[in-house]
């Protein structure tokens, strides 16, 4: 489904319903098929229907219905995710994503909710504003303005989400060719991704210039910021796996999933990238996790998802999610 492809009253209706579970009987991997659906419509209709999720009780869900409306990136969004990251009461992980997406949508109008934040007391949700303020700070430079423009011209971009940052200057546009990328130049990017005395933001704009050179070396390389002490950091190397969908990240992946010291929010992106490389390796791993006792909520739903998606990849159903291609299915997780 394209962003210009027509949907009935009746068809969004029962899109909502199932997003929202009316009849209480709607597994979850299909109210996320249904939140994908509506992600690919990109319309302020959309918007509204997915706002009203935030009543539910999954963070898993709701983390990602503030992804999908930074994916969006409709104004429209504003108000419901400056309310879910106003909510102290909110799962951190629910409120780190509304304010990225916000970062996403990167109004300048969000910047006084998102100062506010920056001194919040989970680290996540303020580390989350610090790159979103910098993030929209760079998106108004001469720099970002230009890449934007690139971007919204570019047919062949490898990687359509919205990152939380760009990649490090020099590197900002599409896939550079392996032999243009030197061992010197990954063990720079390294240096900057790992160099807790910068900003978070540098760090993260290193990562996506490690994502898109995408050799093992560069996996390598973001494997090393599992070592990380931020919580925030850690998930987003695993989300960029989860984009990387290379076999060569499966063992850090795997070992992330399997820590039970690990945070549910990382725990949980590894789970969900190990989905989307699906391969059969990796199986018996993600059923283990969604059934053990001692696997959190968010990591027991997390592999519900993969598993999802797992068979999605292995199965020979052209689309995902009512119209969202493969390439979209990647984009799961945040
Ligand atoms: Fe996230
Ligand atoms: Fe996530």
């Amino acid at each position: 489904m394209t962003p210009s492809t027509q949907i009935s009253t009746e068809q969004l209706a029962a899109l909502e319903a199932e997003l929202l579970n009316t009849s209480g009987d709607v597994p979850l991997h299909n109210r996320f098929r249904s939140l994908f659906t509506l992600k690919s419509l990109k319309n302020d209709e959309a918007v509204e229907i997915i706002a009203k999720g935030f009543a539910d009780e999954s963070a898993l869900l709701k983390h990602e219905l503030a992804y999908c409306l930074g994916q969006i990136k409709k104004t429209s969004a504003l108000p419901v995710l400056e309310q879910v990251l106003r909510d102290e009461k909110e799962d951190p992980m629910v409120r780190h994503e509304a304010a990225e997406a916000m970062g996403a949508i990167s109004s300048t109008s969000a910047i006084p909710v998102l100062k506010k934040y920056v001194d919040d007391p989970e680290r996540c949700v303020r580390e989350t504003c610090e790159i979103a303020l910098a993030k929209i700070e760079w998106d108004n430079s001469e720099e970002g303005k230009k890449h934007l423009e690139e971007q919204a011209r570019a047919e062949d971009q490898v990687y359509t989400s919205i990152d939380p940052a760009p990649p490090t200057s020099g590197l900002l546009s599409g896939k550079p060719a392996p032999e243009v990328v030197s061992e010197a130049s990954i063990a720079d990017l390294q240096a900057k991704l790992l160099d807790t005395k910068l900003p978070l933001f540098e760090r993260y704009r290193a990562m996506f210039a490690l994502r898109n050179i995408g050799t093992p070396r560069a996996v390598d390389a973001l494997a090393s910021g599992f070592t990380d002490d931020s919580d925030l950091f850690k998930h987003e190397i695993a989300f960029v796996f989860g984009q990387l969908l290379s076999t060569h990240s499966v063992p850090a992946l795997l070992k992330v999933l399997q820590d039970g010291t690990e945070s549910d929010m990382v725990r949980h992106e590894a789970a969900e990238a190990l989905g989307g490389i699906a391969t059969p390796e990796v199986l018996p791993y993600l059923k283990e996790w969604m059934q053990r006792d001692d696997s959190p909520r968010v990591v027991r739903e997390s592999c519900q998802i993969a598993l999802d998606m797992y068979e999605y990849e292995n199965s020979n159903q052209f689309q995902y999610a009512d119209g969202l291609d493969k390439s979209k299915s990647v984009e799961v997780g945040a």
